[in-house]
């Protein structure tokens, strides 16, 4: 459904692990069923709902809202997710389909994906790898209640939102967790009228539609009504292709992902055991999710077959070792589908104009550049942003170069919109909230046929892929190149040095980097090389901890909500999540 479906908020090219929440069992189901009648949504149904993150009140002046009308048809497996009527999402279990349709610049387009494909593993290879018949397969609009962590909580009143005041039945779902990064707590409540319908759901945590950044989001739901949707309403529009299209671009192939991971919503599903004890530690460490107990015995054979080809490589003569990484409960197939695709892309966008690139000059010598920087409350370093239910991180880390290049030119703070460059950007390859990258960013904006951009004032942030808006001024003209840091670890410390905060791309995978809450953060786990990164943040700096360890300061844009107020300090090489692989930063020639 939604938009948001496709948007991991991690973003621009984001393939957003499996979240490690706290497990459930058997025996809390059960005796929660004892206490309370938790209501079950009807198989046909429609609702609207209207989605609000708080943070971006802070940011801006003018905060948005997703609305949403569902008509959820789970009896014939349908569903058409509509937001504002500017965008949907149609899905079709029967046929494994869905169409989004999406504004694109002036225009409408339409793309057409398998419901379950992608990256991660796809309804198919479940059916035949691990016998699974059915698992649900629409997008979540109401959360299963009997399902999960929820607990009856009594009746309280609705404190905030359209609701407020109200009396309602309260279901809660409270967890810690601690991922040796600082102990997390997140916290669910979900508010059900005394006669019934959904009133609210409050999710100071993991978005829970899409899986989507660690922030407080807040959900009140309308017009909830059961019974049959309107005929025609699931007729597939004209303009969207028939099948899936064969995506064969990089770019393409991360959108896959996307979508695939979508269907792994399963945050909201049982985390029953059954049973084997060392699966179950990794189970524990990697946040799986089984909906049925062939689930679970088909992933943990996997599991221990791979765990004995690993053990016996390494008890071989061979110049590397393997490990029993986050994947050992993926098939080799599962593996190839997600991975494997991208290997060998040389870097994040092959094509564009080679004339707006150019590669970083060192000016100062080492010795000169100091053993700490830090940028932060500095006019260069602009404030936390929140990129909120979007995969726009992409515009986000090049904004901040943009906003940087202009503080270094002009001794001013502009603030200037990603919202300008997510719509009006397509004709280089991006695609708003469903991904895109920085250098295409910078080869469209320095182009000179735009050469510009609104201020964050005028073209605020929305969230949503969007029409591009030619009514609004540029508040900055410029030209230049934007420039790549080759040379690693120096290179970048001189680079931060003299030119301010840069856009740099992270591996955002490991599951401890979405509830990273404080030190820093060493996962041997990380990717460096460029085609394994998956999300676009800004390099604000760079120290050593108390305890000695070599850090990057990096600002993500999930929030001041998310990690050490919205930054995270990165451990050096050689696990640096690709920090120092290709960060780049803007030399503008000229500005007004
Ligand atoms: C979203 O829905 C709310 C509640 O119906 C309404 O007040 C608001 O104007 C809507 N916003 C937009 C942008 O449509
Ligand atoms: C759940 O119940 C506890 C104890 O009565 C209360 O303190 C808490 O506020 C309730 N939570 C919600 C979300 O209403
Ligand atoms: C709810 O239904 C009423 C009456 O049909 C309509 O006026 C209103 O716009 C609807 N609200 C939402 C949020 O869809
Ligand atoms: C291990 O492999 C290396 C390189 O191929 C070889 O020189 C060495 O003799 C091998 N050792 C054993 C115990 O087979
Ligand atoms: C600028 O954009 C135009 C039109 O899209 C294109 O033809 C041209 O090659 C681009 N120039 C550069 C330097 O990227």
């Amino acid at each position: 459904m939604l938009v948001a479906l496709f948007v991991v908020a991690l973003s621009a090219t984001v393939w957003p692990s499996a979240h490690s929440l706290p497990l459930s069992t058997h025996s809390d189901v059960q005796s929660l069923a004892h206490k309370h009648q938790v209501p079950k949504w009807p198989a046909q149904y429609q609702v609207s709902w209207s989605l609000t993150i708080p943070f971006i009140t802070k940011l801006q002046s003018t905060p948005f809202v997703y609305n949403y009308t569902v008509h959820q048809d789970t009896l014939n497996g349908r569903q058409l997710s509509t937001r504002d009527g500017v965008e949907s999402v149609l899905q079709i279990v029967d046929t494994n389909t869905m169409y989004q349709i999406y504004p694109k610049v002036d225009t409408w387009d339409c793309r057409t994906l398998e419901i379950d494909g992608g990256g991660g593993p796809t309804a198919q290879q479940r059916r035949r790898l691990l016998s699974v018949e059915n698992g649900p397969k629409l997008t979540l609009v109401l959360p299963d209640l009997s399902e999960g962590k929820w607990t009856f909580n009594g009746t309280s009143k609705i404190r905030t939102g359209a609701w407020a005041g109200l009396e309602a039945d309260t279901y809660v779902w409270p967890l810690t967790e601690d991922y040796g990064y600082g102990r997390v707590s997140a916290s669910y409540a979900f508010y059900v009228s005394q006669g019934g319908s959904p009133l609210r759901l409050e999710m100071w945590g993991v978005n829970l539609y899409t899986g989507g950044h660690f922030d407080d989001y807040e959900v009140d739901f309308r017009n909830f009504s059961a019974g049959s949707p309107p005929t025609d309403i699931f007729k597939i529009p004209d303009i969207c292709p028939l099948k899936p299209s064969v995506r064969d671009s990089y770019v393409g192939r991360m959108q896959m992902r996307h979508s695939g991971l979508m269907r792994h919503l399963a945050i909201m599903h049982p985390n029953a055991h059954w049973g084997d004890a060392e699966y179950d530690a990794f189970v524990h460490r990697h946040g799986r999710r089984h909906r049925s107990e062939e689930e679970y015995q088909g992933r943990a054979q996997v599991f221990m077959d791979n765990q004995r080809m690993i053990e016996q490589h390494n008890a071989g003569n061979h110049s590397y070792k393997l490990e029993l990484n986050h994947f050992a409960d993926w098939t080799r197939e599962e593996y190839r589908a997600v991975f494997l695709p991208n290997t060998g892309a040389p870097r994040l966008s092959p094509q564009g104009d080679s004339s707006l690139v150019r590669q970083h000059v060192r000016t100062v010598p080492a010795h000169m550049v100091p053993n700490t920087l830090d940028w932060r409350g500095s006019p260069a370093d602009s404030p936390v942003k929140d990129q909120a239910m979007c995969g726009g991180c992409w515009a986000f880390g090049a904004v901040a170069s943009l906003e940087a290049a202009y503080f270094r030119q002009t001794g001013k703070q502009l603030l200037l919109s990603e919202q300008n460059m997510m719509d009006c950007s397509w004709s280089t390859g991006n695609t708003a909230c469903m991904g895109g990258f920085q250098d295409l960013a910078f080869q469209w904006v320095l182009n000179n046929t735009v050469g510009g951009l609104a201020s964050e004032e005028a073209y605020p942030y929305q969230g949503v892929t969007n029409f591009c808006r030619k009514d609004v001024p540029q508040a900055a003209k410029f030209s230049g190149k934007y420039v790549e840091v080759t040379g690693g670890e120096e290179a970048l410390k001189e680079a931060l040095y003299t030119k301010g905060p840069m856009t740099v791309s992270v591996d955002a995978g490991p599951d401890a980097f979405q509830f990273y809450k404080s030190g820093v953060f060493d996962e041997a786990k990380c990717q460096t090389q460029l085609d394994k990164l998956d999300h676009a943040v800004i390099i604000s700096g760079y120290g050593t901890s108390p305890e000695g360890q070599h850090y990057w300061l990096v600002k993500n844009t999930w929030s001041t909500n998310w990690g050490d107020k919205g930054y995270i300090q990165i451990a050096r090489q050689p696990d640096d999540c690709g920090i120092a692989s290709q960060p780049i930063y803007i030399d503008f020639d000229h500005v007004e």
